[in-house]
């Protein structure tokens, strides 16, 4: 009787910003994390692109799910971006907190989308891996203001932690037309 409705999202960014990571919202799973304090630190980059579900809850009514596509962030698989853009209806351009330059290639997909995408494509900035604010390079701040000007969402997370994981997906959700 509720309704559900299906969005598809792409994660963009340079290699190593922790695209990989978001799929660690299975709930089971985070559990695990907690308890166990399991988290590999060593996981294989992505080759070309992979494929995830993730569905969120808005209320009893509405329920939206993503068929997320975690794009290659190396250097040599960037001509494949746009097959899997083209007709996103939401992304994730996701960079790292402690590497300056990661915000730099946000910034780049970030143009290219809104050059290339779909016109109504939602954009949500994520300045991940909070978990390292010791060695923070990028402000708040400095990618808020930027994320504003260009009218994107914003959210740091970690995808160590869980940290504004689960927010990201829901305010995204909450972007969507849902009619
Ligand atoms: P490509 O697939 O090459 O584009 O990289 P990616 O953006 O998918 O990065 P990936 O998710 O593979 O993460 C790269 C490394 O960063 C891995 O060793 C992760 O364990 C680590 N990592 C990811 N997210 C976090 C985070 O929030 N905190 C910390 N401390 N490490 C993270
Ligand atoms: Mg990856």
């Amino acid at each position: 009787q509720g309704k559900t409705y299906q969005f598809k999202l792409v994660l963009l960014g340079e290699s190593a910003v922790g695209k990989s990571r978001y799929e660690i919202m299975d709930a089971a799973i985070l559990v695990m994390r907690f308890v166990k304090d399991h988290f590999d630190e060593y996981r294989e980059s992505t080759i070309g692109a992979a494929f995830l579900a993730q569905t969120v809850t808005l209320d009893d009514d509405t329920t939206v799910k993503f068929e997320i596509w975690d794009t290659a962030g190396q250097e040599r698989y960037k001509s494949l971006a746009p097959m899997y853009y083209r007709n996103a209806n939401c992304a994730v351009v996701v960079y790292d907190i402690t590497q300056a330059s990661s915000l730099d290639k946000a910034k780049s997909w970030v143009n290219e989308l809104q050059r290339q995408a779909d016109p109504n494509i939602v954009i949500a900035l994520a300045g991940n891996k909070v978990d390292l604010e010791a060695k923070r390079a990028v402000e708040t701040k400095t990618a808020q203001e930027y994320a504003d000007e260009c009218g994107l969402l914003f959210v740091e997370t970690s995808a160590k932690t869980a940290y504004n994981v689960n927010e990201l997906f829901d305010a995204i959700a909450k972007r969507m037309p849902l009619e």
